[in-house]
């Protein structure tokens, strides 16, 4: 696997392989990366091998400061480029593109993406300003690798519905593709900000997955009243001694509030725990289960 940090060889390397009529797949992110990552790879390469002369995956490392607010993350946000690039090679990426932030964002740099629709609510309700920033770098990102499809992770459910949202709106000849949430073995969805976890944290933390998940329990029991549910979870994470931001039942695809738990409805919660904010979610009912 090679790493190119330049626009001119990255441009060049993946116009190589399109001459040879491979399709290319493209999964972004911002490093320090775990099994959730490396899954989407794995995605993107039989997704990108399907019906054509062997495909290939492009993945980025790039921790991109305009969508972190004034008093996130950004300074501590964890960082591992070699180590990274040996997963990477490993899960069977051909190339990963590792720019400097002059080069996404040079000195005049004053062009962004503004989502409106999927992005009100939830996340951009509590982070004013990160869809702006995750549209603006997505979309370059999108020019620069020029990918035919790339994948995406359900855990960040606002996210994929931003994307998408982005990709139909500006006419962006790519597929996105979503991937399933990896979790630890006790439930906890894996992320980069998980290492800032105190031990005590880190035992507690699965209560937020066990919380939603019990939900949809419920839900599959016969439950059919979002905003029940809603304040059911709110309660139990509280009871746990994890402060919630949200908890949203919404649909997963457009994010708009629920009115009633159908096919595609997913359960949506950011909590606090010390100075660590997590967020997950959950498909109350998978969207190809038909209301008959
Ligand atoms: P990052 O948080 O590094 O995540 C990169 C990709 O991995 C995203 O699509 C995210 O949804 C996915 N992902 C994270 N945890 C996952 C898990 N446990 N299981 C499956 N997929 C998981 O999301 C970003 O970076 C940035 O906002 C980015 C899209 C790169 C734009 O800067």
């Amino acid at each position: 696997m090679d790493t190119v940090s330049e626009v001119a060889r990255l441009r060049h390397q993946v116009a190589g392989w399109r001459r040879e009529g491979a399709l290319v797949g493209f999964v972004p992110t911002m490093g320090a990366l775990h099994a959730g990552h490396l899954s989407l790879v794995r995605i993107a390469r039989e997704r990108a091998a399907a019906g054509s002369t062997g495909g290939r995956v492009v993945a980025s490392i790039f921790v991109n400061p305009t969508q972190f607010g004034p008093q996130e993350d950004l300074a501590r946000y964890p960082r591992a480029p070699e180590r990274d690039a040996a997963l990477l090679a490993e899960a069977g990426c051909d190339l990963l593109f590792l720019p400097a932030v002059e080069t996404i964002y040079p000195p005049g740099h004053a062009t962004f993406v503004e989502p409106g629709g999927a992005a009100r609510g939830l996340e951009g309700d509590v982070r004013p300003g990160h869809f702006r920033g995750v549209a603006t770098v997505v979309t370059q990102l999108f020019q620069l690798v020029q990918p035919d499809l790339a994948v995406f992770g359900e855990k960040d459910a606002q996210q994929l519905a931003v994307v998408r949202q982005l990709v139909r709106d500006l006419h962006v000849p790519v597929e996105i593709v979503a991937g399933p949430t990896v979790r630890e073995s006790d439930g906890l969805a894996m992320s980069s900000r998980n290492a800032y976890l105190s031990p005590d944290e880190r035992r507690r933390a699965p209560d937020l997955s066990r919380t939603l998940f019990a939900a949809r329990g419920r839900a599959l029991h016969g439950e059919t009243d979002p905003r029940l549910l809603e304040v059911d979870v709110l309660r139990q994470l509280e009871a746990a001694g994890l402060e919630a931001e949200y908890v949203e039942a919404v649909d997963a695809l457009t994010m708009a509030r629920a009115e009633r738990i159908a096919p595609g409805v997913a359960l949506a919660a950011a909590v606090r725990l010390g100075k660590t904010r997590l967020i997950d979610n959950v498909l109350l009912v998978d969207p190809e289960e038909a209301t008959g």
